[in-house]
């Protein structure tokens, strides 16, 4: 039996083909819903789409500080793993989510913890997110890249190699598996020229006056182009733009999409502004120009091929770097693989529990 942790809307879309590719090949498997994410647009859209990953436990966590929420989601994986008998359990990414199924799976010493999406680092410890990527990378017995950068940077704090996998990321996965392919051949009709915007990342929402310059950029972005700014706004965010002025008509604020109509969305967008990190992988396989309006990246792919210009507020460079991006030609080749992730995590995971070798770290 394989658990597989999630909690975020990220992490269900990424895990999505990897839980279909389990089910195609009759593997068992347990899906725990931490409740990081409970709003309906940012968790049960999704659970009604990607229907394999219905929950067999949902935790409920919710929304609380970072100890509190990964504390109170420790207790309640810990008390699930005691009545299953997992050989395995995987965790995506670097949420709070993944953190605390890290935290516990790896002092249980007969459960190979899994990490997927490993070797990411921003090199910026201001994000909650570069703390919890590490910390699980190093609890973690084998571990899942998507480029040869992240299996390098692992290395070089000296994870053992042979514990190290480069697959992809499984984005592609999911963007390329048949269920999302056959629901966004139509458009949306979208009859205006249009960029996309989102935010939601902790530096860009602590307060408003971050939120306000990124807008005033995209202001001055519209005025100067005539397109106009989609923005579906995550929840965290919209309490934030309540508070500041701006013209409706020209960033135009919506929900948050399902999955199919946010990827209808970008396909036709001429630009992206976001501080998202599963976009950036998106923006490179769709090939639309990208902003990422942060201080670090973790996915120095990005840069490295010209489809993402990093955009600090602090230097007031985003509309000048936007202008930039869309007038560069788009032939970079995406960096996140084949789109068969899941089919070679698989079967690896799949010779290497047979060993039933002890953890070794
Ligand atoms: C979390 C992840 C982040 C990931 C993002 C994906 C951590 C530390 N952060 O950030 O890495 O990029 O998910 O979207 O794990 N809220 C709602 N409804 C919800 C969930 C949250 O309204 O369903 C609001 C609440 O005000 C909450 C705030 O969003 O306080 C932050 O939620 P949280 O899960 O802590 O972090 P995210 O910003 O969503
Ligand atoms: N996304 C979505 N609907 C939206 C906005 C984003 O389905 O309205 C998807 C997007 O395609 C990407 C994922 O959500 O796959 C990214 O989530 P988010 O930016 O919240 O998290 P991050 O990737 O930064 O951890």
């Amino acid at each position: 039996m394989i658990g597989i942790i999630l909690g975020t809307r990220p992490e269900l879309i990424k895990i999505y083909p990897v839980v279909s590719f389990f089910k195609k090949k009759k593997i068992q498997y347990k899906i725990i819903h931490t409740g990081q994410h409970y709003s309906g647009n940012l968790s049960k859209i999704f659970l009604k789409d990607f229907k394999v990953l219905k929950p067999d436990y949902n935790l409920k966590i919710g929304s609380k500080s970072h100890a509190q929420q990964t504390a109170q989601m420790m207790i309640s994986i810990e008390k699930i793993i005691r009545k299953n008998k997992f050989k395995a359990i995987i965790v995506y990414g670097d949420t709070n989510s993944a953190l605390a199924g890290a935290l516990v799976v790896s002092k249980y010493k007969n459960i190979k913890l899994i990490h997927l999406e490993a070797g990411l680092r921003s090199f910026d410890k201001n994000m909650p997110e570069e703390l919890n990527r590490r910390l699980i990378d190093h609890a973690s017995d084998i571990l899942f890249c998507p480029t040869s950068t992240s299996k390098k940077y692992l290395i070089s704090e000296n994870i053992n190699p042979k514990k190290i996998f480069v697959i992809g990321n499984t984005i592609c996965d999911a963007i390329k598996s048949p269920l999302v392919q056959n629901q966004i051949k139509k458009d949306l009709n979208i009859t205006f020229e249009y960029a996309v915007l989102t935010i939601h990342r902790e530096e860009n929402t602590e307060n408003e006056n971050n939120l306000k310059k990124i807008i005033e950029e995209l202001e001055k972005f519209f005025k100067k182009t005539n397109i106009k700014i989609i923005f579906p706004v995550h929840p965290k965010t919209k309490k934030l733009l309540n508070k500041i002025n701006y013209d409706k008509k020209n960033i135009k604020p919506i929900d948050p999409m399902n999955y199919f109509n946010f990827l209808k969305l970008i396909k036709n967008s001429k630009i992206i502004f976001s501080d998202s990190g599963g976009i950036q992988e998106e923006a490179c396989i769709m090939k639309i120009p990208l902003i990422t309006i942060r201080n670090s990246t973790e996915r120095p792919e990005t840069l490295k091929i010209g489809c993402n210009i990093l955009s600090k507020i602090s230097q007031k460079n985003i509309y000048l770097n936007a202008i930039k991006i869309i007038k560069r030609k788009i032939n970079w080749r995406n960096p996140y693989g084949d789109g068969k992730a899941s089919q070679k995590l698989y079967y690896i995971i799949k010779k290497y529990l047979k060993k039933n070798e002890p953890k070794k770290y």
